[in-house]
């Protein structure tokens, strides 16, 4: 190292470079996200189960067949939800869930509906790399 001392000061600056900027991150407020409730942990699972996502996204992520449900709760609420999972359309299968499942998967999209918005498109990115809604 003594024959290339720039080396040491590029070396140190890094170090305190990474140390600031990490130290600027921990330091941010963020939104705590309460974790799910039971009821949504089933949803979720049934979620899975029926592969919901093979035609519908959760935060712009899945398939597109039908709409981005982040927050479809939010925006249009249960009853317009639990018409959608008692009768199906032509596109969407009727699974013929039981009340309790219907309430779960209402409960899980509950849950991301609280989460925030879904759209990336509609984020804001900063310089530093983070994004915000
Ligand atoms: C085969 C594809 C497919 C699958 C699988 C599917 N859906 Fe759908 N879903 C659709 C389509 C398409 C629509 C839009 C209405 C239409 O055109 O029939 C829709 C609409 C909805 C809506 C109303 C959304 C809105 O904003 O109007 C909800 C809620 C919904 N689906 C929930 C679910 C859930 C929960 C599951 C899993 C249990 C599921 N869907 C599985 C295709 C699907």
């Amino acid at each position: 190292m003594s024959t290339y001392p720039w080396k040491l000061s590029v070396f140190l600056s890094l170090i305190v470079l990474f140390l600031l900027y990490s130290a600027v991150l921990y330091c941010r407020e963020y939104k705590e996200v309460l974790p799910a409730d039971v009821l949504a942990q089933d949803g979720k699972m049934i979620w899975q189960q029926k592969n919901c996502v093979s035609c519908h996204q959760l935060y712009g992520l899945g398939g597109h067949l039908g709409p981005d449900l982040t927050n479809v709760y939010g925006k249009k609420g249960e009853p317009y939800i639990k018409a959608f999972l008692q009768s199906g359309t032509t596109v969407m299968p009727n699974y013929h869930l039981t009340e309790n499942e219907m309430q779960a998967l209402i409960s899980f999209l509950k849950y991301t509906s609280s989460t925030g918005i879904s759209d990336p498109n509609s984020f804001t990115k900063h310089n530093d790399g983070t994004i915000s809604q």
